[in-house]
């Protein structure tokens, strides 16, 4: 198998995705901006996309999907190694979401980041978790594609605003001595595009601080140059699909099934012209999601999951594009336990209830005693009393962590 000289494979032995109920239709959006759903339907697909309320983010999407992913894999938070979140709408630029969510699980000894390479992160993700899994350094990792684009849209510019939507999903990958899982794995990235799709942040040099930079882009607002990047994409899927199936040492004809990013049914439909492939091999829900950036590819492997279009031993390929600009394709070989095996035991559904609880109560207490500790020093720093008191909770707090 190529690449995988430890003898070490990464497979994916679970998978979760977590949509807000909240719908936005086409027809809702001609009450927002001057369009129309022929309009939308006939050049991206899309009907409609979901949109987070106010007590969901990135985090809590991400933390379902990943809920359901620990459920499918059927292990517990503690036996995670890494957790990475894919995203370009964290909850901050840091802490990242990832340890948010690594906190809510109880996945105590994980290492938890971000990565940002827009639509194509979840790709990327999986990519560096299976290197750290081949290496033999980790043996399971949590990889969560999650966004809540609802909230970096400029809901005034109706060339963007009608193609995204929020959603997460997320798999575990694990290590095994069976060949398969992730057989390759192609990342690539042309900088020089970074002025055709992005979201400006703090730190940017195109941007001002009074919100509105040289070139008009808005702080904290998605900008693109829709033409460009559609473009962009058709040329980059082929391409790299082809080298990525090259490198597993697979042909065209031994793919089951794509699942690409999905930002625009044109887009596949091109992709699936220039790879001369049925338009039926690819994977689609952008009619009923839009485009979730780094969410889009799981939330539509565990649909294609659902719908039995992924078996033991099948072929596929991810594929992903966006902002960057970054593009990446994935071959991987499916071959997870049968179902009746992977059915989580009661018991170790109570543990994995048990370790959320737990971990929502220890984070609590933890900021409590920070808290705490804090208004003791600031209000009577010079008693005895009070410091050795501090010293005990100091004590306390170091052998905790
Ligand atoms: N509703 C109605 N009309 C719209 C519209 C909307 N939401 N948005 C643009 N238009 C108008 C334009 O103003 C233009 O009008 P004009 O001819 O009078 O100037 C006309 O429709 C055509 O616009 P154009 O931008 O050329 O359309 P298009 O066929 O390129 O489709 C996109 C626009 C955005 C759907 C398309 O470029 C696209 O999908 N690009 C890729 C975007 C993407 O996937 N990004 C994420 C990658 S991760």
């Amino acid at each position: 198998m190529p690449g995988s000289g430890t003898g070490i494979y990464a497979h994916i032995v679970g998978w979760g995705m977590a949509v807000p109920e909240g719908v936005l239709t086409n027809k809702d959006l001609e009450a927002i901006v001057d369009t129309n759903d022929e309009w939308i339907r006939a050049r991206t697909g899309i009907r409609e996309r979901r949109i987070a309320n106010e007590r969901e983010s990135t985090a809590t999407l991400g933390y379902k999907a990943a809920q359901q992913a620990l459920e499918v894999a059927d292990i517990l938070p503690a036996e995670l190694d890494l957790i990475i979140v894919a995203t370009s709408t964290p909850e901050n630029i840091f802490p990242s979401t990832a340890s948010l969510i690594q906190d809510w699980l109880g996945a105590g000894r994980a290492g938890a980041f971000d990565l940002s390479a827009a639509c194509s992160g979840f790709v990327y993700g999986v990519n560096m978790a299976t290197q750290a899994i081949r290496s033999g350094s980790i043996q399971k990792a949590l990889v969560i594609g999650a966004e809540t684009m609802s909230r970096v849209m400029d809901w005034q510019d109706r060339g963007t605003c009608i193609l995204f939507g929020d959603g997460a999903g997320a798999v575990v990958l694990q290590a095994s001595d069976v060949e398969g899982g992730v057989l390759s794995a192609v990342l690539r990235s042309d900088g020089s595009g970074y002025d055709l799709l992005g979201i400006p942040t703090v730190g940017s040099q195109d941007v001002d601080m009074d919100k509105v930079g040289a070139n008009g882009h808005k702080m904290y607002k998605m900008f693109m140059v829709g033409g460009e990047v559609f473009k962009f994409a058709t040329r980059v899927i082929g391409e790299s699909v082809k080298e990525a199936l090259e490198i597993a040492g697979l042909g065209l004809e031994d793919i089951d099934l794509i699942v690409p990013h999905q930002a625009n049914d044109r887009i596949i439909k091109s992709a699936a012209r220039s790879l001369g492939l049925d338009k039926n091999m690819f994977m689609s829900n952008v009619e009923r999601y839009g485009n979730t950036s780094a969410a889009s590819i799981p939330i539509a492997l565990c649909e294609a999951i659902e719908q039995g279009r992924v078996q033991n031993g099948d072929d596929l390929v991810l594929v992903g594009f966006g902002g960057g600009l970054t593009w990446a394709s994935m071959v991987v070989r499916w071959g997870v336990p049968e179902p009746d095996l992977r059915q989580a035991t009661r018991f170790s559904k109570q543990r994995r209830q048990i370790s959320y609880s737990v971990s929502r109560w220890r984070a609590r207490s933890r900021r409590w005693r920070r808290q705490f500790n804090l208004h003791v020093t600031r209000i009577h720093p010079e008693r005895g009393r009070v410091i050795r008191l501090r010293r005990k909770i100091d004590q306390y707090d170091s052998e905790d962590l």
